[in-house]
């Protein structure tokens, strides 16, 4: 009997974990997607396939192509389009789908959060809450910042950024898993008065939260795009491999 086929989206730590949990059933075979933005993405159990496939038909295609039984959304919270994408090709082709969404953060005692929409909302609450920013929204959509010419920025980021970018930016390359002592350094260092960032959630990059808490400076937080309507997300690795019938083991 030919393998169950698994595709999972990736471009995240909890795709990374899922696939490694998948790879050690027997009889499931797994293909991680990746988009490609990232030059060094590290090693991902299974198979990996690299680059967009040219939308929800040409991901339905593959999806027919390569006989995929189940395909698992574990993108990136904010990657908006390849999560509708997934949705429209698992209706297309009717191959089930499971979309795997870490939680959002939640504020706690001492925070001083700022919710925004987008970044543009974020960018619109810059002036009033300091000159110095510390910017940790990913290296895409930095232009919605580029207009704030009184602001010093550190970007911080995992591959160098494109223009158009704020005039007074210094660029920090960085991947996490970042430590709250890391991050209080940082902030320290750079007399930052105000941190940005998407409301990403999970733990490898939730020590900024803690450090900004700590030193009592405000923190912009994105708010996350919404599902597509009618779809319901799987927390954890744990909740997909349940969904999947493959009883909760993490590999
Ligand atoms: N957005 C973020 O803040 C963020 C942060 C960390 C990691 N990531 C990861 O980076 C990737 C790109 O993010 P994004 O915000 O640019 O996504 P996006 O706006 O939703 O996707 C744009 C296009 O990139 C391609 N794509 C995205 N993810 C893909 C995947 N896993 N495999 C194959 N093609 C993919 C698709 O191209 P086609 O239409 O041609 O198929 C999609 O239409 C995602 O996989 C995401 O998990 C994103």
């Amino acid at each position: 009997m030919s393998p169950r086929h698994i595709l999972v989206l990736g471009g995240t730590t909890e795709a990374r974990e899922l696939a490694a949990a998948l790879a050690a059933h027997p009889g499931v075979r797994v293909t991680t997607s990746l988009a490609g933005r990232v030059s060094r993405p590290g090693a991902v159990a299974g198979d990996v396939r690299v680059g967009g496939f040219g939308g929800a038909d040409g991901l339905a295609a593959w999806l027919r192509a390569e006989h995929v039984d189940t395909v698992v959304d574990a993108t990136h919270p904010f990657a908006v389009s390849i999560t509708d994408n997934a949705m429209r090709a698992a209706r297309a082709t009717g191959v089930p789908a499971v979309v795997l969404r870490r939680p959002g953060w939640r504020p706690e005692p001492g925070d001083r959060w700022h919710e925004a929409a987008s970044l543009a909302g974020a960018a619109a609450l810059l002036p009033d809450l300091g000159p110095r920013v510390l910017l940790t929204t990913g290296r895409l959509g930095l232009a919605a910042f580029a207009h704030l010419d009184g602001l010093r920025f550190v970007v911080r980021c995992v591959e160098p950024p494109g223009p158009p970018l704020p005039a007074h930016t210094e660029v920090l390359l960085a991947r996490g898993p970042f430590t709250v002592s890391g991050e209080t350094d940082l902030l320290r260092d750079h007399r930052v008065d105000v941190l940005v960032t998407k409301d990403s959630g999970g733990s490898a990059t939730a020590p900024k939260l803690t450090a900004a808490r700590r030193l009592g400076l405000p923190v912009v937080v994105v708010r996350r795009p919404v599902l597509p309507e009618g779809v319901e997300a799987v927390p954890d690795v744990r909740g997909v491999l349940e969904r999947l019938g493959l009883g909760g083991r993490t590999g």
